[in-house]
C-alpha cells in the first residue's frame, strides 16, 4: 500500500469536476486536503500562494472526476482459513485500487465469523495492514448452520456492523423471524443470502435456454423470490431491517418494490456483474461465469438496472468472491461459485452511466451514501471539515484489466480494456491507492 501522503503534506487537486449528491455537489472545483482533512472545496479555492508552496502536491484534475470514496458492503476476503485465495492485506488493496474507503467482509470464513474473538481478530489484522477500513459482518446462527443464533450483541462490540450467512440462505422461517427480532435490539441489518436450497440442489447455473442447451441443472429465479416474499413477510411483522445480497431477478425486484411502496423496512443491493453479464456468458463452460445467484437473462437485467436507477435497489455492491484456479479450472460442475470484484467496479460499470442507464449521481450514492446508511457508518462526503475519503476517477483513461492486487483472476473480464480508471484513492485520510502511470 504506498505511504501517507496527505495527513502531513497539501494536497491540491485543481479543476476537478466533484460530485456528491449527498450535498448537492456537482461542479468543476479544486478540493484541498490538508492534513487528512477536506479544507476547501470550490472555484479557485486552491491560491496562487497555496499553489506555490512546497508543502502542495498539485494534480490536475481536469478531465477527472473526484467522488466521495466508496463503501463495499459484501466482500470475501479469506482471512482467516482460505488466504491462498486472499486475506486481509491483498484484499484492502484490492479495494484500495477499486476506489473503496470502506469494506464490509462477510462472515463465510474458516472458521465462520460467529464469535467476538474472530470479528476482534480480523478487525485488528486490517488496522496491522492499514488502507481501507474493514467492518466485518458476523454470522446469523453459529457456523451458519441455520439453527442457532449467533451472540449478536457480543459481534456487534466487536465490530460488526450486519450479521449474515452469505453462501447459504436462513432456510428456516422461524429462525430468520427471531434472527430479525434479535439484531433489531442492536440495530443491526439482516443480511440474507436469498436461495431456497430445495429448489437449487445441484444447479450450475440460471434455469433457462442456456442451461438446457448446456445440459447443466438450473438455479430457478422463484428459489431466489421465494426467500425475498417470505423476509418480506417476516421483516413486516416484525420491525427488523431486512436487507437482500446480490438480487438477481426480476420478480425479486418486484417483491422489493412492492414492500418499500408500503413502508418495510427492507434495502437491496445488486452487484456489477449481476447488471452487465446474462446467462449467456457462460455458453462456453466458462466457470469464470459461474457465480451464485446466477447470471440471468435480458429480462432481469433491465428490471435491475431500473431498480438501481430508481432506487428500488439502494446500492451497488461487489460480492468480490476470489477462487484460486485449483477451484476454476475444472469441470463446470466441480467449480465454485463467485467472481472478483474490488477493483473491477469503475471500469465494468461506467458503460452504464455513459449509456444513461444510470444517473451518475445514483452511481455514486449507490456506491457510497446509501451502503454506508445500510450499516450505520458515516459515509464519506465532499464536504469542507471532512475528513478526507475521496476516489479520483479518470472516466475516459483506458485500463487493462489484466493485473490485480486481489491473489486470484477469477473474472470474465480478465484481459479486456475498458475505460475508466481509479486514479486515487484516500482512505481514513490518507493516499492508499495512486494509479502507476
Ligand atoms: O458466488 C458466490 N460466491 N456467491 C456466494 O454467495 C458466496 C461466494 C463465495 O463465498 O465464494
Ligand atoms: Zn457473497
Amino acid at each position: 500500500m504506498s505511504p501517507a501522503a496527505a495527513e502531513r503534506d497539501v494536497l491540491v487537486v485543481t479543476q476537478v469536476r466533484a460530485i456528491d449528491p449527498a450535498v448537492s455537489l456537482d461542479a468543476e472545483v479544486d478540493v484541498v486536503v490538508e492534513r487528512g482533512k477536506i479544507t476547501r472545496i470550490g472555484r479557485g479555492a486552491a491560491s496562487p500562494e497555496l499553489l506555490a508552496s512546497e508543502r502542495v502536491e498539485r494534480i490536475d484534475g481536469k478531465g477527472s472526476w473526484m467522488l466521495p470514496a466508496f463503501v463495499d458492503l459484501h466482500a470475501h476476503l479469506r482471512e482467516p482459513g482460505e488466504e491462498y485465495k486472499e486475506d486481509i492485506r491483498t484484499g484492502l488493496t484490492a479495494a484500495a485500487r477499486g476506489g473503496f474507503a470502506h469494506v464490509c467482509v462477510m462472515p463465510n470464513t474458516k472458521p465462520v465469523n460467529d464469535k467476538r474473538s474472530i470479528t476482534e481478530a480480523m478487525v485488528a489484522r486490517a488496522r496491522e495492514v492499514g488502507g481501507p477500513a474493514l467492518h466485518p459482518i458476523g454470522a446469523i446462527t453459529m457456523g451458519q448452520n441455520g439453527a442457532e443464533l449467533t451472540e449478536m450483541a457480543d459481534l456487534k462490540d466487536a465490530g460488526a456492523v450486519g450479521v449474515s450467512d452469505d453462501g447459504k440462505c436462513v432456510m428456516s422461517a422461524a429462525v430468520m423471524r427471531r434472527a430479525l427480532e434479535y439484531a433489531r435490539t442492536f440495530d443491526l441489518p439482516v443480511i440474507q443470502h436469498a436461495e431456497d436450497h430445495t429448489l437449487t440442489e445441484g444447479a450450475q447455473m440460471h434455469d433457462g435456454p442456456i442451461a438446457t442447451r448446456l445440459g447443466l441443472r438450473g438455479w430457478p429465479r422463484v428459489a431466489e423470490d421465494i426467500i425475498v416474499a417470505r423476509d418480506v413477510l417476516l421483516a413486516e411483522s416484525t420491525g427488523g431491517r431486512y436487507h437482500v445480497a446480490h438480487v438477481s431477478t426480476l420478480g425479486a425486484v418486484r417483491i422489493l418494490r412492492e414492500a418499500k411502496a408500503r413502508g418495510i423496512a427492507v434495502t437491496a443491493e445488486v452487484t456489477p456483474h449481476h447488471l452487465v453479464l446474462s446467462h449467456e456468458a457462460v455458453l462456453g463452460y466458462d466457470t469464470a461465469c459461474k457465480v451464485n445467484p446466477p447470471l440471468r437473462e435480458k429480462e432481469d437485467i433491465d428490471a435491475l438496472r431500473a431498480a438501481l436507477a430508481d432506487g428500488t435497489i439502494d446500492c451497488i455492491a461487489t460480492d468480490h468472491a476470489p477462487h484460486s484456479s485449483l477451484e476454476k479450472d475444472c469441470e463446470f460442475a466441480e467449480a465454485r461459485p463467485g467472481m472478483i470484484g474490488l477493483e473491477l467496479v469503475v471500469p465494468v460499470l461506467l458503460g452504464l452511466v455513459r449509456d444513461g442507464i444510470i444517473p451518475l449521481a445514483r452511481f455514486v450514492d449507490a456506491l457510497c451514501r446509501a451502503p454506508a446508511r445500510i450499516v450505520s457508518l458515516e459515509a464519506p462526503s465532499l464536504r469542507e471539515g471532512s475528513l478526507a475519503e475521496l476516489t479520483l476517477v479518470a472516466p475516459d483513461r483506458p485500463v487493462v484489466l489484466d493485473r490485480f492486487a486481489s491473489k486470484s483472476k477469477n473474472t470474465p473480464f480478465l484481459g479486456k480494456t475498458m475505460s475508466g480508471a481509479v486514479v486515487m484513492t484516500l482512505a481514513g485520510g490518507r493516499v492508499v491507492h495512486r494509479l502507476d502511470t
